[in-house]
């Protein structure tokens, strides 16, 4: 099986996450290592179908590992969803000889891998996404970065709303998951936290939580809302005007997906990267790389494409005992 694999390929693909370069090195460095050649392909499925496609030697990923963003560049192609692009897309790989792909991205990414496994393209997948919302995994690539950057920015905003004794509304990326809203909500100590998979809009009860905090004399009301959930501007326009405490939104938007990756997130990079081009040269077909109770694991990508993630019930009601 191992002497079939000579080519191996790699993309990013969706939202940059940071992290995304160190598992780029791993898996160029790796593969380069175990006698392969490597391809990068540029700009995702975009630049595959562009056949934006160049050889990669060790040194092209030099001095990358502490760089957030992605060198190959990333693009969201939403024409790669037609099977006759899929077969276009298979029928390229062919013809640069690439013998298997990694793919480093979310589900969304996976779901393009999947496509090309189906015509007899080798796709690996690699967990890259700051949501967390990959249900094979208790990691991703980019989200331990992504996480502390915004509890940082939560931390100085919640400096100034309690000077102002003001209520704070500070609203986190996740796309349709709450893991960063979680996540910074307990890191953070917030009062409220509104997660997509937990609320069900009931603003009142979150006007009488602030009231019920400011008469136990808590200087400060902090909400983290979730970008699932959204609208905080209009939701601290009606808290203020329902409580009479002054108000703020606060969107941390993009910046949550930038900067240089913590430690955890390259270690885990790199690992996974290297497990990629590992698992196809041990004759493994369409995996995805994962981590899962303290094991790196690999999983079959139709599978993990079906698994369900949850967010923990146990964490979440932590979270609001916490307020008191
Ligand atoms: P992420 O990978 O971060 O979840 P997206 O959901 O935007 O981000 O997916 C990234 C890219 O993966 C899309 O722009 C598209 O090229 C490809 N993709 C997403 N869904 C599919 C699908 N159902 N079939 C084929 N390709 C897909
Ligand atoms: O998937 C990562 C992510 O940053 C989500 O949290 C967010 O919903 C989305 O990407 C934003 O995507 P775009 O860069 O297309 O605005």
């Amino acid at each position: 099986m191992a002497n079939e694999i000579k080519t191996i390929a790699v993309l990013t693909s969706g939202g940059d996450a940071p992290g995304m370069n160190a598992a780029i090195r791993s898996v160029v460095r790796t593969a380069l290592s175990r006698g392969l050649k490597v391809k990068g392909i540029k700009r995702g499925y975009m630049g595959l179908l562009n056949e934006e496609i160049s050889d990669m030697v060790a040194r092209d990923v030099s001095d990358i590992i502490q760089r957030g963003g992605t060198i190959l560049g990333t693009a969201r192609c939403l024409e790669f969803q037609k099977p006759e692009v899929q077969q276009k897309a298979a029928a390229i790989c062919r013809k640069h000889a690439i013998d298997g792909i990694v793919v480093i991205g979310g589900d969304g990414s996976y779901r393009g891998a999947l496509a090309l496994a189906r015509q007899g393209i080798n796709a690996v997948g690699l967990p890259g996404t700051i949501d967390l919302d990959i249900a094979c995994t208790d990691y991703t690539i980019g989200f331990d970065t992504a996480v502390n950057t915004a509890m940082q920015a939560i931390d100085k905003v919640k400096d100034t709303s309690s000077s102002h004794e003001r209520c704070s509304i500070i609203e986190v990326m996740g796309r349709n998951a709450g893991y960063i809203a979680m996540w910074c909500g307990i890191s953070n100590g917030a009062e409220d936290i509104l997660l997509p998979e937990k609320y069900e809009y009931n603003e009142q009860e979150i006007i009488n939580h602030i009231i019920a905090s400011r008469k136990k004399g808590k200087t400060h009301h902090l909400i983290i809302n979730a970008e699932g959930i959204g609208h905080s501007v209009s939701m601290a326009r009606r808290i203020e005007a329902a409580t009479g405490i002054e108000t703020r939104a606060t969107i941390l938007g993009y910046m949550q997906r930038g900067g240089n990756p913590t430690a955890r997130d390259r270690y885990y990079a790199s690992i996974m990267g290297a497990m990629a081009v590992d698992v196809m040269l041990q004759g493994k077909t369409n995996r995805v790389i994962g981590y899962r109770n303290g094991v790196f694991t690999d999983v079959d990508i139709e599978e993990a494409l079906v698994m369900e993630k949850h967010i923990d019930e146990y964490q979440y009601e932590v979270a609001q005992m916490l307020t008191i």
